[in-house]
């Protein structure tokens, strides 16, 4: 299969292996619905990003987006690789700290940040990134003094779909073009030791989203140089942000790593800037690192033939929220030659809920059984770590397999903690 890479994913005897182990057995072993990530595919990862750059005689802070996946067992193994961390909670913050990344490597973008949050950042000694010149007014009512980064808006953005576009004009975040000048004289008047610039233009950016991201690069990095001489200051980094897309579909490309790494490094070399480039992979990272698999429940002919599991966009909201496209497989039969078109239905209370995607997008499998297991791919970002409690679904439970041995990371919620902070009037 296109998606096969070898100690990963893998097709032994027609069944679904991931790191050497076979899916089923751990649908089995654990229950379902259940994430499966492979800690050394996230480590591969996070090496191929770091190696892309060295070839250009570059280190990166690499910020790791630990929005797409937090668990603290994937936080350690990035932190012993020589992660940075990009947060973008105050919960965030304190989770990576709890997963041993020091202050200094985390920078903090939040945005809409209310002042006490502001507050306990700052007494943190969190870099904070800043989104709007009202957070910046309300930080220097704190008495604060300390380092700042400045997310502007470069005006064009990138991402697989609308709702990950995160820079131009309809957008909530960063300071726009026509005020970023004004932000770091406000800056240098607060007092406060402006150490970074920051962009972050979208998420999930493939092909020709590659080049419209290098152009925002060349924006960022004259806008670094007018930040240096309105301050009389060096920065000490600038970040271009996350974004760099997996391929989730066969007829896609793999992201162009060289072709980024060599792009950011030329332009920051050309620039005469002596900061650090900064990075803010998040999906790149773990998206191919983990795959969901849940249990058929029925496999009935409707108007349409409905494959229907024990999960629901509660667990993995990407199709139905994004309309994106993940691959599915029937871990037992995975090149079965029997095949028809199916709709993947969940178990929520909602015609939306689906796992194509679309609900008219039927997909081609192989003919499955009720009590087999399908296995979702792709899943490891902005899988577990957008899953909610709608109709009152229990939070699924996710291991992680290194160097050969499984480990439970998060058990499976129970109904106790579904209903812990319930009151009766
Ligand atoms: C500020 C910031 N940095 C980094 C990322 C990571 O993006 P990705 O997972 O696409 O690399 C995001 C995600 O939207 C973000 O908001």
């Amino acid at each position: 299969m296109w998606w096969e890479q070898d100690g990963h994913l893998e097709v032994r005897q027609n069944q679904l292996y991931i790191a050497g182990f076979s899916a089923e057995a751990f649908a089995k072993q654990y229950g379902t619905p259940l994430y499966v990530y492979n800690g050394n595919r996230v480590i591969e990862n996070f090496r191929a990003v770091k190696e892309a750059f060295s070839e250009f005689k570059a280190r990166p802070r690499i910020h790791f987006a630990m929005k797409a996946n937090s668990h603290i067992a994937i936080l350690k193994l990035l932190e012993r690789e020589g992660a940075f961390i990009d947060a973008v909670s105050p919960a965030e913050v304190q989770i990576a700290l709890k997963a041993g990344f020091p202050r200094e490597k985390i920078l903090f973008t939040g945005t809409s940040v209310s002042t006490p949050e502001l507050k306990a950042l700052a007494k943190l000694g969190i870099t904070i990134n800043i989104d709007s010149f009202s957070q910046m007014q309300r930080l220097r009512d704190l008495g604060f003094k300390g380092d700042i980064s400045i997310r502007w808006n470069p005006g064009i953005g990138a991402g697989l779909h609308s709702h990950t576009i995160t820079a131009g004009k309809f957008i909530k975040f960063g300071i726009p073009e026509h005020k970023i000048e004004s932000a770091f004289l406000q800056a240098k008047a607060f007092g406060f030791n402006l150490v970074g610039l920051h962009q972050h233009i979208g998420s999930g950016w493939l092909g020709k989203d590659v080049d419209a991201f290098l152009e925002t690069v060349g924006k960022t990095i004259a806008i670094a140089v007018k930040a240096e001489e309105l301050t009389g200051k060096k920065l000490k980094f600038v970040d271009f942000g996350g974004g760099p897309g997996i391929r989730y579909r066969m007829e896609q490309a793999g992201f162009p790593l060289k072709k980024y790494a060599k792009g950011i490094v030329e332009k920051m070399n050309s620039s005469g800037l002596k900061a650090e480039i900064a990075i803010e992979p998040g999906r790149f990272i773990v998206g191919d690192a983990g795959i969901f698999l849940c249990e058929i429940n029925t496999v009935e002919e409707k108007n349409i033939p409905v494959i229907g599991v024990n999960a629901g966009f509660n667990d993995l909201v990407r199709p139905a929220f994004y309309g994106s496209y993940h691959e599915i497989v029937v871990c037992s039969n995975v090149n079965g030659r029997q095949k028809k078109q199916y709709m993947v239905a969940g178990n929520l209370c909602e015609s939306s809920d689906v796992f194509n995607e679309s609900r008219e997008a039927l997909r081609e499998l192989p003919t499955p059984n009720e009590g087999g297991i399908l296995a979702i791919l792709n899943a490891g970002a902005y899988g577990f770590a957008m899953a909610s409690n709608y109709n009152s679904r229990l939070l699924p439970a996710c291991v992680l397999l290194l160097d050969g041995r499984s480990y439970l990371i998060r058990e499976r919620q129970s109904l106790d903690e579904l209903i812990k902070s319930e009151r009766e009037s």
